[in-house]
């Protein structure tokens, strides 16, 4: 295998001219549009909003008193019937979802089907309690019934938050009580690399100090043996046995919370990114159309998880809010081996695949072999999300996985952002490899210094967004104030995207990282401080810092800087093993060093650009004066690493 070395940055992908001809969404209707959408912006919004369902109209479209926006104020609607109920009559016995698990086995719902399995579910979830504004805890696999149940939360008003399968206990279980919610739904397992994952065992953990749960709902994915506690766990199927497959969705507010996701941020516990009804409907819908473009003929496979923003957005709301074919894989991308996804596609016929960088790099590694075993001439359209793509790899989804026949859209957002707020049309401007592109309608990007000035043509700097947008996240769970200070109290009137971020003559902007102390690990926002956290709670750990080095495949690696209690004995595999208990296999760090301090400012801080700068083997630069110990630097730089995973 050979990596291009693309030394200038100016190469420019244009659309296949076929591709080009299909789509609705033209250079000519974007300008257009997104002039309109800036310059008239309720008309703009009630037009996209008015292809919905709307039980209430709205009285406006806009409420904005910064930093809180309300969206299509004084509508009633629910999410649920517009993704479901608004097809039945034109698109009832179209395929919904197409599941494979990961040990083959392969399941289709049809639209009618869907929504009778969300009716009935919804009703379930109604005989044991639930009711509008309830918090509905879900730690599933992927599997066709984790969407089954965020669409029945949907349907009764019940507030979702989606917890990913892969965390651990004491992860569950902290978000578990931010919530304060009513109603676990988990499963006995699922399938990761060939094993069972008991998922129902973790969910059991959690619950010991987790007392707001009432019900536990299981689903037997797996079938194996797992405890149920009396009066408090229910089987899935005895409760939806005898179930109407008919339900009334209930009309909620435009405003009413839809979900709480739970994301990292630089200090203190995940925060709860709370979303609500109208405006995420609307915004699901209208990227997911204008980006995609799905038809009838086509089959959409987004390979997040329904525990990430993407896996709400692009798995479930917005290919479901257009009527689109969805395909769900439960499983691992190298099982049995690393043709698993190309085998998929060809046995499926996905014509439309969205995943990330991390995920194509680790292809890229294994080798053209893989993909080349097999068939991709279905694929149409191709697209990345999660972090910045580098040129080589998005040249190597271009030609060995679209074989230069399909567009490759690279999409900016956040779990804030709910939806994708840059990329390029991919039938309407030529791609720029690396960057992410465009503003999609409504957004208003800047790149701007550290005191809000704006920058110029390829000058560095914070990425911002200027005004609000429908699928913006409202506050904080249960936190306002750190809602205002993280995102619209850093440059006032500003949302702060916590990114890096530069924009060249033709406006494309490309997003380098985050500028925080966030890791960008595989794809997945992980707070160094939640590691930190992690590793101190062990009893031999004293302190402990955590630095991101840049890694070929997975963008950052984890790597702690750890110092022991005085006589204390570790390994670095305890601790490893110690974090991924703790957090869950993604935090895991990749390498451990044992330290015998810390490099300090005379205050006390951290100083973790040095450790950052050891961590990656460069030399240390910058102004050191403020360090308390300067031969502490020397003595980390000496500590053996300890290279895993
Ligand atoms: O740093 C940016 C990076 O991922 C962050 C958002 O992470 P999360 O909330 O977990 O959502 C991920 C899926 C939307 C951003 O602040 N990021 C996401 N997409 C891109 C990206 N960085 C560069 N290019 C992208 N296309």
């Amino acid at each position: 295998m050979t990596i291009e070395n693309v030394l200038h940055e100016n190469r420019r992908i244009a659309p296949p001219a076929d591709f080009a001809a299909s789509v609705k969404w033209t250079k000519e209707a974007y300008l257009r549009e997104y002039r309109r959408s800036l310059e008239e912006p309720d008309a703009f919004w009630s037009d996209v909003a008015n292809e919905l369902t709307w039980f209430t109209p709205w009285t406006r479209v806009l409420d904005w008193q910064a930093p809180h926006a309300r969206w299509f104020v004084d509508a009633t609607t629910n999410v649920a019937y517009n993704a479901l109920d608004r097809h039945l009559a034109a698109k009832g016995d179209l395929t919904a979802i197409v599941w494979e698990g990961e040990d083959g086995v392969v399941t289709r719902t049809t639209y009618r089907e869907l929504h009778a399995q969300v009716c009935r579910f919804a009703n379930a979830l109604s005989s044991i309690g639930v009711s509008k504004g309830d918090r509905v805890t879900i730690y599933m696999p992927l599997v066709t019934e984790a969407i089954v149940a965020m669409l029945a939360c949907a349907r009764l008003g019940a507030i979702h938050s989606v917890v990913f399968g892969g965390f651990s206990s004491s992860a569950l279980s902290e978000r578990i009580k931010d919530a304060g919610a009513k109603v676990l739904v988990t499963a006995d397992g699922g399938l990761r690399r060939g094993s069972a994952v008991s998922l129902k065992a973790s969910a059991d953990t959690a619950l010991q100090n987790a007392s707001s749960i009432e019900k536990v709902v299981v689903l037997k994915r797996l079938g194996t043996d797992v405890a149920m506690q009396e009066g408090r766990d229910v089987w899935w199927h005895d409760l939806v046995e005898g179930q109407p497959s008919e339900h009334q969705a209930v009309p909620v507010d435009s405003e009413h919370p839809l979900f709480i996701l739970y994301t990292s941020g630089s200090t203190g516990k995940p925060k709860g990114v709370l979303h609500t009804t109208g405006g995420y409907m609307v915004g699901a819908y209208l990227t997911m159309g204008a980006v995609f473009e799905p038809k009838d003929s086509d089959l959409f496979w987004c390979t997040a998880d329904i525990g990430w923003v993407t896996g709400h957005s692009y798995v479930a709301y917005g290919p479901l809010l257009n009527g689109a074919s969805i395909f769900l894989y439960e499983g691992a991308p190298n099982h049995p081996d690393m043709g698993r996804f190309w085998q998929m596609i060809e046995r499926h016929n996905v014509t439309i695949l969205y995943t990330a960088p991390t995920a194509i790099r680790s292809f890229m590694r294994a080798g053209d072999e893989f993909p080349n075993a097999y068939d991709l001439s279905s694929l149409r359209l191709l697209g990345t999300v999660g972090e910045p793509i580098n040129p080589e790899a998005w040249m190597w989804y271009y030609k060995t996985i679209g074989k230069e026949r399909c567009p490759v859209v690279d999409t900016w957002w956040q779990t804030e952002t709910g939806t994708i707020m840059l990329t390029t049309l991919p039938g309407a401007f030529d791609a720029k490899p690396g960057s992410a592109g465009l503003p999609m309608f409504g957004v208003a990007p800047d790149i701007v210094t550290a005191d809000g000035q704006p920058l110029g043509p390829d000058e560095g700097g914070f990425l911002i967004l200027q005004r609000p947008w429908p699928s913006m996240l409202r506050t904080v769970y249960g936190d306002d104030e750190r809602y205002k200070k993280t995102y619209w109290g850093e440059l006032p009137g500003m949302y702060f995207a916590g990114d890096g971020a530069r924009r060249d003559a033709d406006g494309y902007v490309t997003v380098v990282g985050r500028i925080d102390d966030v890791l960008n690990v595989s794809g997945h926002r992980l707070g160094t401080m939640e590691v930190e956290s992690a590793l101190v709670a062990h009893p031999a750990v004293a302190e402990a810092a955590v630095v991101g080095r840049p890694d070929e495949v997975k963008g950052e690696a984890i790597v702690a800087f750890v110092t022991l209690q005085a006589g204390a004995t570790c390994t670095d595999d305890d601790l490893r093993r110690h974090v991924a208990r703790e957090i869950g296999a993604i935090a895991r760090p990749d390498e451990i060093r044992f330290a015998e301090a810390l490099p300090k400012t005379r205050s006390g801080k951290i100083m973790r650009r040095l450790l950052r700068q050891i961590a990656s083997g460069q030399e240390t630069s910058g102004d050191t004066s403020t360090l308390e110990d300067a031969s502490v630097l020397d003595k980390l730089r000496r500590s053996p690493g300890v290279t895993g995973n």
